[in-house]
């Protein structure tokens, strides 16, 4: 929960210049504005980022994580790719610090992703094609990892990316193929709440925003495993967007997700500077279309009821920590964060706060 204290307050301390002039782009290229509030003190749900433990080991950006955020999500160290070992044992040392440091400084931890369709360990691969061996490693990597975070995480992300970019079809992967189209996600979904009989156990894709044939299809999905009875509890657009996304996409995106009536959690948030950008000549017209999106993202959130805002959650702090940030070409940086590389808030972070007040 997020901290007791007077957000109203903390925000209506901020001149109303400052916020504003973050969404109309008077501040340089996406640079520093004047000191905003902490992100997790402002807003009445959780604000999260996503973390690993190099991130959480570097002093500068540990201060800026615990400051800002209440929640976070391993980038890649609660996957497969971290946890299976080619002979198909578990190592669990990245993942334990990363629940351990989010415990020592009471932070939820969003546990990201139990089964991806992006993810093919070679302890599967082995046993591809492989029925019931298939299907017994698949209900034991489950059962070990969900199980080891019990009472530990307040959700997971049982199924991540099931959806075809092109929105059409559902990906077919190592999981489809083994164990059933709908099976090898009803399973995880069942499975999970069997290890974990508390967290809340999210389905989560990206692009539901700007391809609502996608979205129709996702939702389309979670509709079908609601019926077959999937203990789903929350529905997870991740919003990896770019400036070329229309703005006005975004609020029926969240309207219709929400439909469910379940939790919705923004759960891996980024505006990219570089795609997108043919349409806006100059660094500082980006990065006031960069807080036009956040403002709307937020302030779509916030017009959810309580009950439904899980979290927004950026898919990183600093512009220089983002996924994004390995550039083909180093000029042409993208600065998809709230926080520039030296860890300053930019107008993007205005915006951000602006929208909790309805600013
Ligand atoms: O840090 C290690 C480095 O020490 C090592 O030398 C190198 C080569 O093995 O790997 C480095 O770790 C890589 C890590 O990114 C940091 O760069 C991992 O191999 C690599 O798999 C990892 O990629 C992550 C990717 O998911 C796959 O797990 C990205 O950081 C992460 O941003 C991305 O996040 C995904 C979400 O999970 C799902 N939604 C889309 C999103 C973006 O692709």
């Amino acid at each position: 929960m997020p901290p007791m204290i007077d957000r109203r307050a903390l925000i209506a301390a901020i001149p109303a210049a400052t916020l504003l002039s973050a969404c109309n782009g008077h501040a340089q290229e996406g640079g520093p504005t004047a000191p905003v509030p902490p992100l997790k003190m402002a807003a009445p749900f959780a604000v999260g980022t996503c973390v690993s433990t190099d991130s959480i080991d570097d002093p500068p950006l540990r201060d800026l994580i615990l400051s800002n955020f209440s929640q976070l999500t391993a980038e890649w160290q609660m996957k497969m790719e971290t946890i299976l070992k080619d002979d198909g044992t578990f190592a669990f040392e990245k993942p334990d610090a990363i629940v351990d440091f989010a415990g020592q400084n009471s932070l939820r931890v969003h546990a990201h992703t139990l089964i991806w369709y992006a993810q093919n360990p070679v302890a599967f691969q082995r046993i591809d094609g492989k029925g019931s061996a298939f299907a017994a490693a698949y209900r034991n990597y489950i059962a070990a990892v969900a199980g080891r975070y019990r009472g530990r995480v307040v959700s997971w992300d049982v199924v991540n990316e099931p959806v075809s970019d092109e929105g059409g079809t559902l990906r077919d992967c190592l999981w489809s193929r083994n164990l059933g189209m709908m099976d090898y996600m009803l399973s995880a979904f069942h499975l999970a709440r069997e290890a974990d009989d508390q967290a809340v156990l999210f389905i989560n894709d990206y692009w539901l925003e700007k391809r609502p044939e996608k979205r129709r299809a996702f939702m389309h999905l979670v509709e079908q495993l609601l019926k077959a009875g999937a203990p789903i509890g929350g529905i997870g657009s991740q919003t990896h967007l770019d400036i070329g996304v229309d703005p006005a996409s975004i609020k029926p995106a969240i309207h219709d997700l929400a439909s469910f009536g379940l939790p919705i959690h923004i759960s891996e948030m980024d505006i990219s500077t570089r795609f997108g950008a043919r349409n806006f000549s100059s660094a500082q017209d980006r990065s006031a279309q960069q807080a036009r999106l956040v403002h709307e993202a937020v302030d779509a959130f916030m017009g959810l009821p309580a009950h439904q805002r899980f979290a927004i959650t950026m898919w990183g702090v600093r512009d220089s920590d983002s996924w994004l940030a390995n550039p083909p070409n180093p000029v042409d940086l993208d600065r998809p964060l709230l926080f520039d590389a030296e860890g300053r808030p930019k107008q993007a972070a205005s915006a951000f706060i602006a929208a909790l007040s309805g600013r």
